[in-house]
């Protein structure tokens, strides 16, 4: 019976989530990372690969300062991630943000684009030796972040959020870059151009994006294409985010998100029903009960399988709002809620004025994510929780940098994350850094994996 449903999610061990009784508490004497750490045990290998004296300079540090198998976990972590972060963060970042003034959406595409071709590139040569060192660079292992909900295998929690690969040209790379899922999209029925340009700015005093993207997207059957003729499936949970078309009117909502969620339908592992960006007109107020209650009801009707079906909601909403979403997602038996979307507040920012275009910041349309964005998102994550008594799986969003942004989001109820901000300022290195992160706090505070920490902090 809708309503009645009892929200449940396992882990690779079989145990309840979020259920009092946590698994008994078992410390460990080394860094939790030492074990699934792959760069650091064999630089040698990084060094072979390429003739580069930069590279090779770089792998003799990484070994030489590898981790202190009895130094403090997180300490021991921290001081190889330095090392980690220090070709990104001290050479390419600079010159990608600043040194060559490139507009952020040109720079994303061209990454994007790189992306692509690396992916194809492992279609065809599965052996190929530069994805296999970009995954040895990237990937961080370790058992105890992985988790099984609505019969999906994560292998970690951390996934790529949406608006990254929206038309998922790169769907199969995102596991080699250590994201454990990637939601592609926002796509919509129709194919649409978005906003004009500029529409993304970086705010780097504030680590923040401020978009106005609008939904730019080649339209669901070209992302069905695309999925349907590649050559090997991705091995990590694939979700599709699913947005309305700009041109399709408020009342016809529903039947916009039903057209791409049957051309999608085989091609998704979950699906996310976008109904908060603040960059298609009108879109939020789909998140009222009424028009909400009609996207939902549409769609399970024509999910004959039940795949895995949620909502991704603002960080503006108000508390009430917020619990009217998970009375709807308790009626029409949601897997989960994905929090939070952009928000369009300002009042967290020090940049005053947008450098591209010269105007205040508060004039400028669009949502801002990263930093200023994180606060909020972790308290509506532990409303949810609460709301939900921890039955309710929750996809947290907003403001993750580090590890310690990563694990606020987990104790304060979310089994899984996403990234989108901290991925663009911390480099390609940032999920191996924060998964190998909380793969430390996990030893530290003694939990045998992490759903048994997922809400350890949100009890009232
Ligand atoms: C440039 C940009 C484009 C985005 N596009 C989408 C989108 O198409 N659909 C969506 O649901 N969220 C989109 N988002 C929101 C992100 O998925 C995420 O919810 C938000 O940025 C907060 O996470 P972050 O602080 O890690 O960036 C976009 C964010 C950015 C910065």
């Amino acid at each position: 019976m809708p309503g009645d449903r009892v929200f449940t999610t396992t882990t690779t061990n079989n145990q309840n989530l979020h259920t009092d009784e946590r698994t008994p508490k078992v410390k460990r004497e080394n860094c939790g990372g030492v074990e699934g750490r792959e760069w650091g045990q064999s630089p040698v290998g990084l060094t072979r690969l390429s003739g580069s004296n930069t590279i090779k300079r770089f792998a003799r540090v990484v070994q030489a300062n590898g981790v202190q198998a009895n130094g403090d976990p997180i300490d021991a972590c921290r001081r190889e991630d330095t090392l980690r972060m220090d070709l990104y963060m001290t050479v390419l970042r600079p010159l990608l943000f600043s040194g060559f003034n490139a507009d952020p959406e040109w720079l994303h595409n061209r990454s994007l684009a790189l992306l692509e071709a690396l992916d194809r590139e492992q279609q065809e040569t599965p052996t190929d030796r530069l994805v296999d060192f970009v995954a040895r660079a990237c990937t961080w292992r370790d058992r105890r972040l992985a988790q099984t909900l609505w019969g999906l295998e994560f292998p970690n929690p951390l996934g790529l959020a949406a608006g990254f690969d929206k038309d998922g040209v790169a769907a199969g790379f995102w596991q080699y870059l250590g994201f454990g899922a990637a939601e592609l999209g926002t796509v919509t029925a129709q194919a649409q151009p978005g906003n004009p340009s500029p529409r993304l700015f970086r705010l780097p005093r504030d680590r923040a994006v401020l978009n106005r993207m609008g939904f730019n997207n080649q339209g669901s059957a070209a992302l069905r294409d695309r999925l349907a003729q590649r050559r090997v499936k991705p091995t990590i949970p694939i979700g599709i985010n699913l947005g309305k078309s700009k041109a399709t009117p408020l009342e016809q909502a529903a039947d916009d998100y039903l057209t791409s969620f049957r051309r999608l339908y085989d091609w998704g592992d979950y699906f996310a029903v976008n109904v908060s960006s603040p960059n298609t007109p009108g879109l939020r107020s789909l998140q009222d009960r009424e028009p909400l209650s009609r996207i939902l009801a549409t769609l399970q009707q024509a999910n004959p399988d039940r795949k895995p079906l949620l909502v991704k909601i603002a960080p503006d909403l108000s508390w009430e709002a917020i619990a009217t979403v998970v009375e709807l997602a308790r009626t029409y038996e949601l897997a989960g809620i994905i929090a939070t979307n952009t928000t369009i507040r300002r009042d967290r920012l020090q940049t005053q004025i947008v450098r591209t275009t010269g105007q205040a910041v508060a004039a400028e349309a669009g949502g801002i994510s990263g930093a200023p964005l994180g606060d909020r998102a972790t308290a509506v994550v532990r409303f949810l929780w609460q709301q939900t008594g921890g039955t309710l799986p929750i996809i947290g969003v907003g403001g993750i940098f580090t590890a310690t942004d990563a694990w606020e989001k987990i104790a304060a109820g979310a089994s899984l994350l996403q990234l989108y901000t901290g991925w663009v300022y911390g480099g390609p290195l940032s999920a191996k850094r924060i998964l190998s992160g909380l793969s430390a706090r996990l030893q530290v505070a003694g939990y045998a994996n992490l759903s048994d920490a997922v809400g350890c902090e949100a009890s009232a």
